[in-house]
């Protein structure tokens, strides 16, 4: 099958690589030139494990192709994918912008029948929208069908997640769209069927749904953190004693210093947004927002309290700064708050992550406080405090003796509780958790 996908980012580029993989010929398309530039080159613009050899290996058999040329995109491809970003508005609603200029060029160029498919996410409504923008761009009534096929893919295991997914949601109102669809989701679907059809508005609710049933788990589990520390309970058993419940569960269940990443946070917004346009209230969505904001502070604030009010000349190492591990993606990335706050303060920083460093570089404004460190131990030289942030693997064991003394002081910040207390203190170190009894000075 001939496949356009709109779009080149992290969704885009790994989907329209899987399908390269399975055998369709595809076309990944972008308005970001230089993007489209690089990966012509063969340089990969984002990094999620295992994506550049596989672009790579399906470049070279000619099943991989990029382009900012639409018409090009368009006429030569019987589906088209968009995967553009769909970002919060100054509201709160979802911001179709990208998605309605794809629809309008789609419109524009389009000479035969094509399939649509919305894979970007957008709220409930948004393929009659799609449609309404490729009608009123078409020159002459050429006819298409609009399927709404929202991603599931986690970054950091996208590819897996692209090639074995758990379900693949199709929104479709017509048997051509259908048997289409079917057709190029075969190849992923021999081990057992994973597809799930169902009415278009309930396939964009789903990824809504499932979006803020993980970010609620999310907050609730650091809700009851913040309570164990005043009550002396510890979160990590609290985990284990609910998690061995089948209906709960030990995924997701895990108390941190937030959920970041460039969908949780907007979408949470946006499934409110619908509510209030609708005239619904959405409490629960409310208050998974203002919990998960109140626990970006919660490591800052144990910083400063550790240092009786003040990080003012202290130098706090920071580990790992994107918004999760094994992506280089910082956006809404707890790092960066924390980093803001700290500064803010006047605190030192010496920041480490092992893929992310560039992005972050790029993000943060130069500052001469901010010092880009080569590993962790590096970051560590000489600081008063560590924060761990993003629970990258490197993190578990590291050689902790050896980190102790490249610090000034022993001030240590679990921000993910990978470690255990009992252990860090034995080290030598003041070990703060999340949800754990705290540290008791010396
Ligand atoms: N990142 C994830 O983990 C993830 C997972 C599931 C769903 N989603 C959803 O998928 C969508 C895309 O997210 P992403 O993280 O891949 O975004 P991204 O920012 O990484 O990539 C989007 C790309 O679209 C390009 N673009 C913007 N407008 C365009 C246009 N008019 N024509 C062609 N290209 C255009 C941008 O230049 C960019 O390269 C969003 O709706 C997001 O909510 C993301």
């Amino acid at each position: 099958m001939n496949i356009l996908i709109i779009g080149t980012g992290y969704v885009g580029l790994v989907t329209g690589s899987c399908f390269a993989e399975m055998g369709h010929h595809v076309i990944c398309l972008d308005i970001d030139n230089k993007k489209i530039e690089d990966l012509q080159n063969g340089i990969i613009p984002i990094f999620e494990p295992g994506l550049e050899e596989m672009v790579k290996r399906n470049v070279a058999a000619g099943r991989l192709s990029f382009t900012t040329d639409y018409k090009k995109g368009i006429e030569e491809s019987l589906v088209c994918f968009i995967a553009v970003p769909t970002p919060a508005d100054e509201d709160g609603s979802c911001d179709l912008t990208y998605v309605i200029s794809a629809a309008k060029e789609i419109g524009k160029y389009m000479t035969d029948y094509r399939v649509i498919v919305n894979k970007s996410t957008v709220p409930v409504g948004s393929a009659a929208k799609v449609k309404e923008a490729i009608g009123n761009a078409q020159a002459r009534p050429i006819p298409f069908d609009v399927v709404s096929n929202p991603e599931f893919l986690k970054e950091g295991c996208a590819l897996a997640d692209c090639m074995k997914p758990d379900r693949i949601i199709l929104g479709v109102e017509s048997k051509q769209a259908l048997i289409i669809m079917k057709e190029i989701y075969s190849a992923f679907t021999l081990n057992h069927d994973r597809i799930l059809f169902m009415d278009i508005p309930s396939a964009e609710m789903t990824k809504y749904a499932a979006n803020a049933m993980l970010a609620c788990r999310i907050s609730f589990m650091n809700e009851l953190a913040g309570l164990c520390e005043k009550l002396g309970a510890n979160i990590n058993d609290v985990r284990i004693g609910i998690g061995s419940d089948h209906r709960i569960g030990y995924h997701f269940l895990y108390a941190g210093i937030g959920f970041g990443g460039s969908c949780f946070p907007k979408d949470i917004r946006a499934l409110e947004s619908m509510g209030t346009q609708s005239g619904y209230s959405m409490p629960i969505l409310e208050a998974i927002g203002t919990v998960n904001k109140r626990q970006k502070k919660v490591l800052g604030q144990k910083i400063t309290s550790h240092f009786q009010g003040s990080v003012s000349g202290k130098t706090i190492a920071i580990w790992g700064l994107s918004f999760k591990p094994d992506t280089d993606d910082i956006r809404e990335a707890p790092a960066l708050q924390l980093i803001e706050e700290l500064l803010a303060q006047g605190a030192l920083l010496r920041l480490y992550d092992p893929v992310s460093m560039e992005k972050t570089h790029a993000y943060l404004k130069p500052h001469p406080s901010i010092h880009f460190c080569e590993n962790e131990y590096d970051a560590a030289q000489g600081a008063d405090a560590i924060a761990l942030v993003t629970e990258w693997k490197q993190f578990r064991f590291v050689d902790f003796e050896k980190i102790l003394k490249e610090m000034q002081g022993k001030a240590f910040f679990d921000g993910r509780n990978q470690y255990k207390k009992q252990e860090m203190q034995a080290k030598g170190f003041h070990y703060y958790g999340i949800g754990v009894p705290s540290h008791t000075p010396d």
